[in-house]
């Protein structure tokens, strides 16, 4: 029988790319999402890809009675992939309680109901944020966690910590902690892919809805930063390619396969790319000429940060293998379709 695995947050972005993998890999998969970001639409679009519905539940993880329900009606879940959480860091400094309370009470409801019902796997879905501006580029896992620059941040590096004692006091958990760098790009097949709620505050969902004609410019924030063009610099990660690494992590947890009980890998390229090379790339692969000019400065901005992916090259056995390029053409076919769909 397939290995049931619970994903929080699954009809969304990240989480929707990973149940499509999981599913790919022979898994079960079983939904909660509470919607706040995503639709159920998405799990036709699953369906479409795989051939199989997941099932699905509409359940907000801070609501500890209905996710006991869940664990009690499907019993023997093997391991949780814990995306569902709110992520936008602006709102999130507007807002600090709402984000405290929906990060942080999902996470603690999961991991006090996982030993009740005999759940030991849990990957948490986790940022570079922690770094900050990282004193030495590219960053590994053993660099540092900086304060943190927004509420939303401080909701990752706290959920972390929350992690990491709640193991260390004894509870029979096993985890892996993915720190995601910047997840761009749609599945190939166009099914699926990032729907942002009003306007976008990512840069590859701004330049595509940009390049659409819905935004009318995009503006890249700040060309005067200390990096060779003056743009601020990321590491670009295909979501296909992340999605696979949360199916290594659930591979390591269920095969016994892990050096420590908690243990924390980036997941990125290893490559940085700058604002400016990105929007470039944009222009040379769609062949779409992208109206945009050089603005201040976004307040909280990291200048630049890239991965070092050795650890999870190594341990984990996954890399990055999408091209940038492949990567943007996916972004910018899945916003052509959802463009004609809303015609
Ligand atoms: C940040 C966090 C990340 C978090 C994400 C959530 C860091 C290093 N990363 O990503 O952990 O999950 O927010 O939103 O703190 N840009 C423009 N014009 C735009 C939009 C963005 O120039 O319209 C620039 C930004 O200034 C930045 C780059 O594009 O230099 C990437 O921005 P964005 O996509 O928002 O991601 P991060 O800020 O890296």
């Amino acid at each position: 029988m397939a290995d049931r695995i619970l994903v929080t947050g699954g009809t969304g972005y990240i989480g929707s790319h990973t149940v499509v993998e999981l599913q790919n890999a022979g898994y079960e998969v079983i939904i909660v999402d509470n919607l706040s970001n995503s639709g159920a639409g998405v799990l036709d679009n699953i369906e479409k890809i795989t051939g199989i519905r997941p099932v699905f539940r509409k359940i907000d993880c801070c609501d500890y009675e209905a996710l006991a329900a869940i664990f009690g009606k499907y019993k023997g879940i093997k391991a949780i992939i814990h995306f569902a959480a709110s992520k936008a860091v602006g709102e999130s400094v507007e807002k600090p309680l709402m984000y405290y309370r929906n990060n942080l009470v999902s996470l603690i409801n999961l991991l006090e109901l996982m030993p009740q019902f005999g759940i030991g796997g849990f990957v948490f879905s986790s940022s570079c944020t922690v770094y900050g501006q990282p004193d030495q580029l590219p960053v590994s896992e053993s660099a540092p966690v900086k304060p943190a620059e927004s509420p939303y941040g401080n909701t990752k590096q706290v959920n972390e910590e929350i992690i990491q004692d709640t193991v260390a006091s004894g509870a029979n958990i096993r985890s892996v902690i993915l720190r995601y760098f910047n997840p761009i790009g749609a599945h190939p097949s166009t099914e699926i892919g990032e729907l942002p709620n009003g306007v976008p505050q990512n840069l590859v969902p701004y330049i595509t809805q940009t390049a659409i004609g819905i935004r009318e410019q995009l503006s890249v924030f700040g060309a005067d930063y200390d990096t060779p063009d003056g743009s601020c610099i990321r590491d670009f990660i295909n979501v296909v390619d992340l999605a696979k690494a949360h199916v290594a992590a659930i591979e390591r947890i269920l095969q016994s396969g892990q050096k420590s009980p908690v243990e924390v890998f980036n997941i990125g390229t290893g490559r940085g790319l700058s604002v400016l090379e990105l929007i470039n790339t944009f222009e040379k692969v769609t062949g779409v000429k992208l109206n945009y000019r050089v603005t201040d400065r976004r307040a909280g901005d990291i200048v630049k940060v890239w991965a070092d992916p050795q650890l999870a090259n190594n341990e984990l056995g996954w890399k990055a293998k999408e091209s940038i390029e492949d990567t943007l053409m996916s972004a910018w076919n899945w916003q052509v379709k959802i463009s004609k769909k809303q015609e």
